[in-house]
This record gives C-alpha cells, structure tokens and sequence, in this order.
C-alpha cells in the first residue's frame, strides 16, 4: 500500500470517528428533545413514559421537572447509558430505565399520565401492535406526542447524510398515524410543522376521560 493510499485510509477512519462523535453528542442532547418536553409539558408527579428513549435526554429534562420518567429502549447499550446517565442526576429516585418496546411495553394499562418519543417510530416494526400499546398505557385523559425527524425534506441540515435511507425504515405518515389512532378511540391529529428548528413529522393525540 502507498504512503499517500494509507494516508487516505486513515483519513476515512477520523472523519467516520468525527461522525459518530457527533452522532453521540445528538443523541445525549438534542434540542427536539427539549422541544418534545415542552409540548409535552411535564407536571410534577405526574407519571410519564420515554418510548425509544436512547440516552435518555428527554427522560432527565421531564424527570427534572417533578415528573416520574419510564424510559424504555430494546437497546442494553443504550440503557446501560441511560441508567449511568440517570445516577447523576438529581431526580434519579423519579427515573426507571426498563427494556421494553413500542409493541411491547412494561408498563401496566391506563398508568401513564402522558407518553412520548423522539426518532424512533421509523424503527417500530409493527405499527398497528405498537398504537395498541400506546393506547393501552395512557391512563383516560393522557396525551402522547410522537416525532419523527423529516430527513426527506430539503430544509433538514441533515438532509443529504440521511435521506435515501427511508426504503430500510418503517415509513411514517402522519395522517395515516393520526387516522389508526382515532380508531383506538384517541383524538388525534398528524402533522409535518418544524420543531426545534428542524422539519418534523409530529403526531399529538389524546384519550378521552
Ligand atoms: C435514533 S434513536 C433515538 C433515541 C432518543 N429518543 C433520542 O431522541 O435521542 C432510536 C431509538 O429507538 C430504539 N428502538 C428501536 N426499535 C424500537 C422499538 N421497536 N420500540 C421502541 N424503541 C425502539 C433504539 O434502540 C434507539 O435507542
């Protein structure tokens, strides 16, 4: 192999190191993480469910403001560093790290009071089993918001590293969403609107009392 071919390769490696240290620094902290949390608009004692929830950035902000925090992911990485991020925080004692999915949650019927999750509906494998869940969980006046980055549209920052992947992923359109849950009995509403400065698609619905 030639010097400057070696160079080349060695390259390759720190620019993908660079890549995933990013991915990592979006993934402890995203501001449609913060955003998600303010629609979501944590009550203190209230009990909350963090579907997907990575690294747990949305669970410690709602933990943070009196609220007990779920945080399921079918990920032992990301759980072990959700449940190392959680011992310092100072509302360790409101957060729960469980393994779980969205078909298959580990929380009992009508106990959350509102749920939630950021990124991770394009990897539900069976949508139709997972809005039963949602709809299982969500105690009678509960809320969720589902959101999903748009990495299809143009005005993303991220929308030329990530667009062309979507024929691997579970599609999300929101109407449809919006649509199977009104048919669990949940007021729902679907939308691509911008959060945190970034095209999304957002579902927020509600059950009835
Ligand atoms: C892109 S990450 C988003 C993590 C976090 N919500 C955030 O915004 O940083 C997607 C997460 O969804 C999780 N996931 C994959 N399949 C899932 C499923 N069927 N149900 C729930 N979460 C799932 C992954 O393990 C991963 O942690």
């Amino acid at each position: 192999m030639s010097h400057d071919h070696h160079r080349h390769d060695h390259d390759k490696g720190f620019m993908a190191n660079v890549h995933w240290l990013l991915k990592v620094h979006k993934f402890w902290q995203a501001d449609t993480n913060r955003a998600i949390v303010d629609m979501v608009d944590p009550q203190p004692g209230e009990s909350l469910l963090d579907i997907g929830a990575g690294m747990g950035p949305a669970t410690v902000l709602a933990a943070a403001r009196g609220a007990s925090v779920v945080a399921v992911d079918p990920s032992g990485l990301m759980r072990s560093i959700c449940g190392v991020r959680r011992l310092f925080q100072r509302a360790r004692g409101r957060i729960t790290v469980e393994s779980g999915t969205a078909e298959n949650l580990p929380v009992a019927g009508g106990s959350m009071d509102a749920l939630w999750t950021v990124n991770s509906v394009h990897h539900w494998v069976d949508l139709d089993l997972a809005f039963a869940e949602l709809a299982r969980v969500l105690a009678p006046g509960g809320r969720l918001v589902l959101m999903d980055e748009d990495f299809t549209h143009p005005d993303h920052p991220m929308h030329e590293t990530h667009h062309g992947h979507e024929d691997e992923m579970t599609a999300v359109h929101v109407e449809a969403i919006a649509a199977s849950l009104g048919d669990l009995g949940l007021d729902a509403t679907g939308q691509k609107t911008v959060a945190a400065g970034v095209p999304v698609k957002l579902i927020r619905a509600t059950k009835p009392i």
